[in-house]
């Protein structure tokens, strides 16, 4: 069975990125002048779906760990950073050019017999031999374009988090073990930026660096590679779409001793989705040695013991979790179902629905009038004001039902309340599911109890 196969082969790259950009999760970046290659915008539904997993993500972090604090480092930092870092001689790509195509290549990433004979795997043409590439992204700071002015943009969050270690140590009196938990833009100069949102140069990560004795840290890594595949579970993932890749000795990245990825299973394959990295004592080691500043631990707790820490760390990126998010709840499928005003679709109808868990869901409640007269529109626009200080909503009140309702499965919206005749007279309303589109009656008093009961108690069924 091909992995297209086994994906349902329902979501496609190609239906996604319409998808997105119809319903505006995400538009191409300077749409209007051609597009800026590598940069993506979030519309008004993305950017909550976007704050929807980094609001998940943050929870699981800081607020259900104890001993895990919060961060927001500057994306320019000193330069000598990525010189401890490494990234100045070791953040590169392996790159070939074709001389007659001029088209650029990672070098990993063309079939071996190109590379071996030097062919274009595009035109035939003569390729040149392979170069580092540096991925950094690197500018002026000042009035002076001189060496003594250079500024990158991170690549990584994980820096900000290293050089403010142990002014965290002391505003927080954190105690090892302990970690530091960071969401924020990180930019790479990437060669291939194809498959939509999955690979780009301005991106976004949501990063964890947990500080351990020396000695534990095997033992965090595989508690922190549990805690990391249990998060991706209660947020609903089809878990046969998730799975491990532990990196080989050629794989490893300078800093590690043991890595794992998660890898999902996109439209185009497995691919890499958030990486758990066991970091040793390199990243505040090299700080210490490039700062001059003593980044030792002292154990208070045990005799004033002093020991640089080793690090964990879970690294995953946000706007691949938000591609990884769309997928993972694309559907297709045909219904006939009934609306409470009679017939909403027939046997012939396809839907799209997007199956969300209702707590990253970027609108959580429509409230949709069957008919905007006879007061109905009032009454769904006074429900909304009920709801809307505790719940993402919307209001629709064009069009048929049927097909509203099919506006808001494509949005991935769980729930739609909806306004009829028999609300003036009894104060009910209909309470529509979107995976099932099973609908019940409910007191219009209860509407917001039972919604967050609904959220809690919620299970994919598909
Ligand atoms: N601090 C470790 C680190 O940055 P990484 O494997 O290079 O490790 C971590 O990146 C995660 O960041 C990846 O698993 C991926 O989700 C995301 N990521 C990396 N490069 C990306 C890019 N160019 N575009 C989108 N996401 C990216």
């Amino acid at each position: 069975m091909s992995e297209l196969q086994e994906y349902g082969g329902k979501a496609t790259m190609e239906k996604i990125t319409s998808l997105a950009k119809r319903r505006g999760f995400v538009f191409q970046s300077s749409e209007i002048y051609g597009g800026q290659n590598g940069a993506w915008d979030y519309g008004p539904l993305g950017i909550e779906l976007k704050n929807r997993i980094a609001g998940a993500w943050w929870k699981e972090m800081t607020r259900l760990h104890d001993n895990i604090a919060g961060l927001d480092a500057a994306i320019l930092m000193h330069p000598r950073t990525w010189e401890a870092s490494w990234h100045v001689e070791n953040c590169t790509d392996p790159l070939v050019y074709c001389k007659k195509c001029k088209s650029r290549f990672r070098a990993d990433m063309i079939p071996e017999e190109n590379l071996s004979a030097k062919k274009c795997p595009d035109c035939g043409g003569e390729l040149t031999d392979t170069r580092k590439f540096n991925l950094m992204f690197k500018s002026h700071i000042g009035p002076a374009e001189d060496t003594a002015s250079v500024i990158y943009l991170r690549p990584e969050t994980a820096q900000g988090i290293y050089v403010n270690y142990k002014n965290i140590i002391q505003s927080n009196r954190m105690k090892i073990p302990f970690g530091i938990a960071q969401i924020g833009k990180a930019f790479r100069n990437e060669i291939v930026t194809k498959n939509f949102i999955f690979r780009t140069c301005e991106f976004e990560q949501m990063e964890m660096q947990y500080f351990v004795k020396p000695g534990t840290d095997e033992e965090w890594f595989n508690e922190w590679r549990r805690q990391r595949w249990a998060y991706y579970k209660k947020l609903g993932v089809k878990m046969d779409h998730l799975r491990w890749h532990q990196h080989g000795k050629d794989e490893l990245a300078h800093y590690a001793k043991d890595a794992y990825d998660i890898e999902y299973l996109f439209p185009m394959g497995w691919r890499e989705l958030e990486g758990v990295h066991n970091r040793t004592d390199y990243d505040l080691g090299r700080h210490a040695q490039f700062s001059g500043k003593d980044m030792q631990y002292i154990d208070q707790d045990n005799n004033n013991e002093r020991y640089i820490p080793y690090i964990i760390e879970t690294s995953a990126g946000l706007t691949r979790n938000v591609l990884m998010i769309l997928c993972d709840a694309y559907d297709e499928e045909q219904v006939a179902e009934k609306g409470n005003a009679g017939t909403e679709g027939s046997a012939d109808d396809w839907r799209t629905v997007l199956r969300f868990h209702p707590d990253l869901a970027p609108v959580t409640a429509a409230i949709l009038p069957l008919m905007k007269k006879d007061g109905l529109a009032e009454m769904a626009q006074d429900i909304r004001k009920e709801l809307q200080d505790d719940y993402a909503t919307d209001y629709d009140q064009s069009g048929a039902i049927g097909r509203r309702y099919r506006r808001q499965d494509e949005a991935g919206t769980p729930f739609c309340i909806t306004v009829d005749y028999q609300s003036k007279e009894d104060g009910t309303v209909t309470l529509r599911f979107r995976d099932s589109m099973e609908q019940v009656r409910v007191p219009r008093a209860e509407l917001a109890v039972r919604l967050r009961q609904e959220i809690k108690s919620y299970k994919r069924i598909k």
